[in-house]
């Protein structure tokens, strides 16, 4: 066993905490089976944030998460702060994190357990072993753009203003991300802009293009406009591998390959910085679902998109890689066997609560180990 990995867990609001719960089940189980050893705190994010210290993101929190070997995120936000002011709403509290923590790689793989083929809302047949890795640029472009704002005119109307901005440097980090990650799959990247309109994306177009010639001749290169891409997702997403592409278009997209499996309640994500002198990479792992306030504190939120994000945490932080491929494995046994929470469930199966969930794959674990 190696050394003492140090977590930051912040569960933030709505059904975070309680998948955060069966999370933290596992790693007590990795602790219990002496796969590793874990020095665990807990910070306020988002709205729960708000309630208690009047922003979403402390300095101190924000210390801490930037101290971290890794973070472990749930979701923030939720009806309750609606009426915040702008510049501190619950999001503000992983927008933040992102930006101070430079992780500007944010990986949403789209990959469709067997045992859920029938749940997407696509024929099960164009959705069957589909295996997407979307990485989205998560520190630039429109969400962080200059200038920013709401102005009023002299005529008394208002503007409101974003800026969609792209440095060649922004554009070749995150590009090397995606060639590097399709080496190790089918060694194909989709660079997804709209380069017809827009003159961020004509760059964006240009230093990918560059970048695969100098770097990476041996991946297989394609571009596609955003709105096509969409389409292309609906239509025939298998064509995809990697999909690389802005902050604003990945937003959307990871949302709609994660439909395509049939659950977002399944879907992890990582999010990466660069590499220090010290070798460390700035990591922050999160579900891609939100806080789904609606179901918030009934035992019916999936927790398995959580454990996943651990699964990825495992793999990317801590070079657990064995530790990694247990945890899926029981995910996809829950899957195949298990009651199923409320979002997967089918014909002929047990509705079982997020709790019962997480006892099932501690089962599992025990089980594929
Ligand atoms: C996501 C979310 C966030 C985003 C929100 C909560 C700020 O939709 O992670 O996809 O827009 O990036
Ligand atoms: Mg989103």
């Amino acid at each position: 066993m190696t050394a003492t990995k140090n977590l930051l867990l912040m569960p933030g609001d709505g059904i975070g905490p309680e998948v955060m719960a069966q999370a933290r089940r596992v790693l007590d189980w990795l602790q219990e089976n002496k796969r590793a050893s874990f020095n665990i705190e807990e910070e306020l994010v988002g709205g729960a944030s708000i309630d208690v210290h009047g922003v979403p993101l402390t300095d101190a929190a924000l210390a801490k998460a930037k101290a971290a070997d890794a973070v472990l995120f749930g979701a923030v936000g939720g009806p309750k702060w609606d009426n915040v002011p702008f510049n501190i709403r619950p999001e503000v509290g992983i927008l933040k994190l992102r930006g101070e923590m430079q992780l500007f790689a944010n990986l949403r793989p789209a990959k469709v357990f067997d045992a859920l083929a029938d749940a997407s809302s696509l024929k099960p047949e164009l959705v069957r072993g589909l295996d997407i890795m979307i990485v989205r640029e998560a520190t630039g472009g429109i969400y962080f753009g200059e200038p920013r704002g709401i102005e009023t005119l002299p005529d008394g109307t208002q503007r409101g203003i974003n800026t969609e901005v792209y440095t060649t440097h922004e554009i070749q980090r995150v590009g090397r991300v995606a060639f590097e990650l399709a080496r190790k799959r089918e060694g194909r990247v989709c660079s997804v802009e709209k380069g017809n309109v827009m003159e961020s994306g004509l760059l964006w177009r240009q230093v990918i293009a560059k970048l695969q010639a100098e770097e990476y001749p041996d991946v297989k290169l394609s571009n596609m406009y955003a709105d096509n891409c969409a389409m292309q997702l609906a239509r025939n997403p298998k064509q995809f591998d990697v999909i690389v592409t802005s902050n604003l278009f990945g937003d959307l997209l990871s949302d709609l390959a994660a439909m395509l499996t049939g659950s977002l309640g399944l879907l992890p994500s990582a999010t990466l910085g660069a590499k220090d002198a010290a070798g460390h990479i700035p990591s922050l792992y999160e579900p891609i679902h939100g806080s789904a306030p609606d179901i918030a504190g009934m035992g019916k939120a999936n927790p398995l998109a959580q454990v996943l994000s651990l699964a990825m945490m495992l793999r990317y932080s801590f070079d657990m890689g064995a530790d990694a491929d247990a945890v899926e494995a029981a995910v996809e046994r829950v899957l195949a066997k298990a009651g199923r929470t409320p979002d997967i469930a089918a014909p002929g199966r047990a509705v079982i609560s997020t709790a019962e969930m997480g006892d099932a794959l501690i089962a599992e674990l025990s089980r594929v180990s």
